[in-house]
């Protein structure tokens, strides 16, 4: 499912695994200590390889960690990738602790960073639905917005944001919000 946004920049939804797809910058569903995990963040260290936890490291040792609704980039190791965006989404807490500016404030992140490193291809994973327990509903529409809003500035770098989904339920979930944001 592909949706053009603007001057020929683009969204599209895709079932699969992010750690497979070439793209510029690969986004990770990080945790604020930076310590890596399981989900998607265990299948990116996986496929990318130590290098990029010993750059964690030192972003630990000089940094202390990756506020939530932040990102942190390292390289990408032998992932098919030049950088990987670590951000870290918000555990749900049932709604009312912040998340949703949380969310959106980790999208916003990766899509600064991207910009500044030059990046015109990102893809991103469903960030905070799987562990951290987001409804995926609210969730992908949050992410959705966020990314139309970024791709419709004309100074924005971004031209393809890619949102890799790695189940059925995810995919449906985020395939009805893209059509109720944005109508073929
Ligand atoms: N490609 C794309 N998506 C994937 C992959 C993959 N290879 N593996 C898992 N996913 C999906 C999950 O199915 C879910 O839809 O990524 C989504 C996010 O789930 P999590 O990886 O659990 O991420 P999150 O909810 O943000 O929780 C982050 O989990 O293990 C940790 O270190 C991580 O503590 C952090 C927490």
């Amino acid at each position: 499912m592909i949706r053009e946004i603007s001057g020929g920049k683009s969204l599209q939804l895709l079932k699969g695994d992010i750690t497979k797809v070439p793209v510029d910058a690969i986004v990770n569903a990080a945790n604020k200590e930076l310590a890596g995990g399981g989900g998607v963040d265990g299948a990116i260290h996986a496929a990318g390889g130590p290098s990029l936890m010993q750059e964690l490291d030192s972003i630990r040792a000089s940094r202390g960690g990756c506020p939530v609704g932040s990102a942190v980039v390292t390289a990408a190791g032998t992932l098919p990738a030049r950088f990987v965006f670590h951000a870290v989404g918000p555990i749900w807490q049932g709604g009312t602790h912040g998340e949703p500016e949380l969310l959106a404030s980790a999208y916003r992140a990766c899509l600064k960073l991207a910009d500044e490193k030059a990046v015109d291809y990102l893809s991103f994973p469903s960030i905070s639905t799987g562990a951290f327990g987001y409804p995926v509903d609210q969730a992908s529409s949050i992410a959705i917005h966020e990314v139309i809003q970024h791709l419709s500035r004309p100074d924005s770098r971004v031209r393809k944001v890619l949102f890799v989904l790695f189940d059925d339920r995810t995919m449906k979930a985020w395939s009805e919000s893209l059509r109720i944001l944005v109508p073929a």
